[in-house]
């Protein structure tokens, strides 16, 4: 069990590396992408999809909570009422 992005710094997981030592010991992978979902990876999708491990990676979670107050903080309409 990993993050994919940490927060403090922002480091990214070696995450192929996991994988292959997962692999090699028979074991699972689970990411938590909270801090990478809405950002890494093609639409979005995480540094999972951007490292097209995807088939190999066995649960991966994300959060709307945190990609939705960023989406709204960097929106049109905020930064409109910023201004209001
Ligand atoms: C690493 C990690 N995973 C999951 C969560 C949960 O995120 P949310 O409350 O947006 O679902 C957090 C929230 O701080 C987090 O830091």
């Amino acid at each position: 069990m990993t993050e994919t992005i940490f927060s403090m710094d922002g480091d990214e997981a070696p995450l192929t590396g996991i994988v292959e030592l997962a692999e090699r010991y028979d074991a699972w992978v689970m990411v938590d992408e909270a801090h990478a979902t809405g950002i890494f990876g093609a639409s979005g999708a995480g540094v999972v999809a951007k490292l097209g491990l995807g088939d190999r990676v066995l649960v991966q979670m994300g959060t709307l909570g945190k990609r939705s107050a960023v989406s709204a903080l960097t929106s049109p309409a905020v930064a409109r009422c910023a201004s209001c």
